[in-house]
This record gives C-alpha cells, structure tokens and sequence, in this order.
C-alpha cells in the first residue's frame, strides 16, 4: 500500500463475568431487545438479523474455505451473560411494557419469560417535557429538578446498577423517544461550556446529553439509537476519546433507510439518474405519536434526508443528481401499531434520459428491525471497549442512519461498505487480513483443471 500502513492489531481482553446493559427507555424497542436474547438464552428463538450472533465472517483466500461464526471469531459477550436494566418516563416494568408495545405476541414471546421480565423495572428518567411534549409519564426524577441534579443521579444509578448486578462491565444505549431538534452549538464546544452550560439550565442541554456525559465519566460505551444529538457534540467526542469510552451513533438503520442506502448506491453503481424520490410512512405506536410533533419530527428527518446526498454525491455527478427532489413524511396511524408501513416512489432516468419509476412498498415492522441492531451494537460496543477502542467507532456505520464520523470527514452510508468496514474491522482487531477483494494475490495459483 502507498503511504498508508495498518496499525497493529489490538489485544483484546476476554469476556469474561457479566454485561449490564443499560437501555434508556423501556418501549418498544428496548423489551423487543430483551425478549428476544431472554428467548434465544432458553433456546426458544433464533435472534434472527443479529450479525453477531447468525453472522460469519470470511478469513484468509476464498480457497481456504475458513468462515468461522462472528461470535466464535471474536471474544463477545455471551447472552447468558447479559444482565438488563433501564430507565424510562412510565413506572412498567419490562413485562407490563412489553405487553403495552404489542410488538409481540404475549403467548408464545411473553408470558413464558414473564418472571424475567417482571424484575426489569425502570429507573426513574431524567426527563423533561420540552423534549418530547407528546410524553406524560411521572416516572421521573422529578418536574424542574436541575440538569446538575439529574446528571449526578444517572451517575449514581449506574453505579449502583453496576454493584447491584455484580457486573463486570456495562453498556448504555439509548432507546428512548426521539427529543426534538438541536443543533450543536457553543454550549457543546468544550468541557468548560458544557459544564456552565448544565449549571446555567440552558435548553441546549437536553436530558440524552446528560446520560451521554453520564456514561462516558462512568466509562461506560454508549450507543444512540435515536436521531437526537447526545453523544454526537464536540465536546463529548472529545470525551470519549481522551477517556477512551467506545461512542456510536445515530439512529438504529432499520425499514425505509435500510431500503434507501441499498438501492441509491445501486443506481449510483449503474450511473443510472433520478429526479425524485417521495417517501412516506403510517405507523402507529408510541415512537409514532412523539414524531408527530414537528419539532421532533425534525430530528428523525435530517436523519433520513442526508443519506442520498452523501451516498449520490450531486456535487460530483450534476447531471445525473444535481436536480433531485426528496421527500420523506411519517404519519401517526393509530391502528397500525408498531407494523409500518413505508412507501417510496423512485423516479429515475436511464440512456438518452428515458425516465422509470422504482415503487417499494416495505410492510415492516419497526421493533422486529431494531432489536437486532440494539443487540449487536451492545455485544460490538463492549467489544471495542475491551479492544482499548475509545471515541467514536465508525465501523459500526453498518447500525445508523446518521453514522458518526470524524469532523471534516463524510459519513458512509452505503450498507455494504460499511458491512466490508464492518468485518475488516473485526479481521484486524484479530490480526488477520483485511480482505480487500482484489484476488490478485492467488487468482494464478488456482489450478485450471478445477
Ligand atoms: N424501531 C425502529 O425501527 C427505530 C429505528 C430508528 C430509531 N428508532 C428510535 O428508537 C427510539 C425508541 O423507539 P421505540 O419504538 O422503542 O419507542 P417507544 O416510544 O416505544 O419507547 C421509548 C421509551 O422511551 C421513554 N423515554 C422517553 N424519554 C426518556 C428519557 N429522557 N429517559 C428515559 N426514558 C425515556 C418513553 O417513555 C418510552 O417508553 C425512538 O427514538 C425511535 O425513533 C427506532
């Protein structure tokens, strides 16, 4: 390679006692997470669309014929190992939660967990309504307590988790609603601001941050499932690198964008043109009725709208995606549930400017997409921590629809790149090669005869 050397390979340190992880909000999402690894610990359920657990990762030539599993390559934590805690805005416990979500079928996913479940029950949330007016939970540290007094409170929750659970290292990730729109401003510039920040009760300081900042003094990873900032300021980058705590964010990838970052960058591979792109959604359950309201509507779709100008690039390609018009609406709808319902209509053009139309119509369902992706960042982010990894970590782009990536540098959003970033990160947290598709190297050696 020209000018660019590999850095040598970490050591990681083996999983060894247990994982606490720490959901914030115990919705949908979050007692879909635990249900599901609760089930496939009893060998009741397959965690189908985890990569760490259903995934294997090619090593060495495509003739050696090694693909070992994921989780048999690298050292990750068991599932048996998992301890859960969480806080959330509503007093339920997991089982109550899960029950009210309705993503899951009680009988056959609920009740025979029910013990289990009934034993998660929520911290109280640091919370404020401005951040999520369409919220009315109690189960919080308290109307008008001080962003000081909140962040300290976090503090000692998870500590207390941690000595409680007897765990041996922990993760955050935050599952909770989506807070409204902020932009990174001089409050999140550096320790200092930050800190007169919180003292000062400035708006700018929304309560995700405060968990962040929480975590990263603790030492604990933590990953952002929702579009809101939290970790993703200058100053808490910075944090986590000096104290080297693995970050990673935003926005879990599941239904419309998953769909999105694999057909634009096919249509990009094929030079193919498009004119508009209209996306729309119905769904129905809690997350639904917090983005109903405009101003956290906003944070989810600066989310979703970055994506095809990063992937298609207008600025390099003029003709083809200079003039794109792109829209995306989510509508609450009630009687859907937590069953989405994701349109796209995709105008493209092709030879001598012949237009086409792509229209996808994706019945997903919202937490069965998510569970996964929470599961995976939890075992990856512990991963990294013990591989000596602080700061954000790109590789898990593959997760989020607003990947976080260095300041100045473009975020990939392309799935299958961040899936090669992905595994060749593994590869070389392993010390093996990073397999970069070229086949040069043993093509000739092949017998012909084969
Ligand atoms: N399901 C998906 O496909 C998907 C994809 C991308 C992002 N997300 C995001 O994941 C998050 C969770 O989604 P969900 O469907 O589970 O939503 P949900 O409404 O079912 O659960 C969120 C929970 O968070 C709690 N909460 C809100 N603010 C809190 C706070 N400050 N502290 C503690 N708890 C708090 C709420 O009371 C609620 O129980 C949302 O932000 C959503 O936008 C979901």
């Amino acid at each position: 390679m020209r000018g660019m050397s590999t850095p040598p390979s970490p050591t990681v340190q083996p999983a060894t006692g247990r994982l606490g992880v720490l959901t914030v909000g115990l919705g949908a999402v979050a007692t879909t997470l635990i249900a599901g690894v609760e089930l496939a610990k009893r060998g009741q359920a397959l965690p189908i669309g985890s990569l760490t657990q259903m995934g294997t990762i090619r090593l060495g030539k495509r003739t050696e014929d090694r693909s070992p599993l994921v989780k048999d390559f690298v050292p990750l934590a068991d599932l048996n190992d998992i301890v859960w805690g969480a806080w959330d805005v509503f007093p339920d416990d997991a089982y109550v939660a899960a029950s009210r979500a309705g993503v899951l079928d009680g009988g056959r996913h609920i009740e025979g967990i029910a013990d289990t479940l009934r034993d998660i029950r929520p911290m109280k949330a640091a919370f404020e309504r401005k951040y999520a007016r369409n919220l009315d939970g109690q189960h919080t540290m308290g109307v008008g307590t001080p962003k000081r007094m909140m962040l300290n409170a976090i503090r000692e929750d998870i500590n207390r988790f941690r000595d409680e659970k007897e765990c041996d290292r922990l993760v955050m990730i935050w599952c909770a609603s989506t807070e409204i729109f902020i932009e990174p401003g001089p409050a999140h510039q550096d320790i200092a601001s930050f800190e007169a920040a919180i003292d000062a009760e400035d708006d700018q300081i929304s309560p995700a941050m405060l968990y962040a900042y929480a975590a990263i003094l603790e030492g604990v990873p933590f990953a952002n499932g929702a579009p809101n900032l939290a970790v993703d300021t200058p100053v808490l980058r910075k944090l986590a690198t000096e104290r080297n705590v693995p970050i990673s964010g935003k926005d879990f990838k599941t239904g419309q964008t998953l769909m999105k970052t694999v057909l634009a960058p096919m249509l990009k591979a094929r030079q193919l043109g498009l004119s508009g792109w209209y996306s729309t959604n119905i769904l129905g359950n809690r997350d639904g009725e917090v983005l109903d309201a405009p101003e956290n509507f906003k944070t989810k779709e600066e989310s979703k709208l970055g994506v095809l100008e990063d992937i298609l690039e207008p600025a390099k390609n003029p003709d083809l995606y200079g003039n794109v018009f792109h829209k995306v609406s989510i509508n609450y709808y009630p009687p859907r549930g937590d069953n989405k319902e994701g349109w796209d209509n995709i105008d493209i053009f092709g030879w001598l400017n012949y237009p086409m139309q792509i229209k996808v119509n994706f019945l997903c369902r919202d937490s069965i997409l998510a569970a996964p992706l929470a599961l995976d960042l939890v075992l990856f982010s512990d991963l990294a921590q013990r591989a000596g990894l602080g700061g954000i970590q790109e590789w898990l782009s593959f997760y989020y629809k607003s990947p976080q990536c260095a300041p100045g540098l473009y975020p990939e959003h392309d799935l299958f790149i961040q899936l090669t970033k992905l595994k060749n990160t593994l590869r070389w947290m392993m010390g093996e090669e990073a397999i970069t598709h070229l086949g040069r190297e043993y093509y000739d050696e092949i017998p012909a005869e084969l």
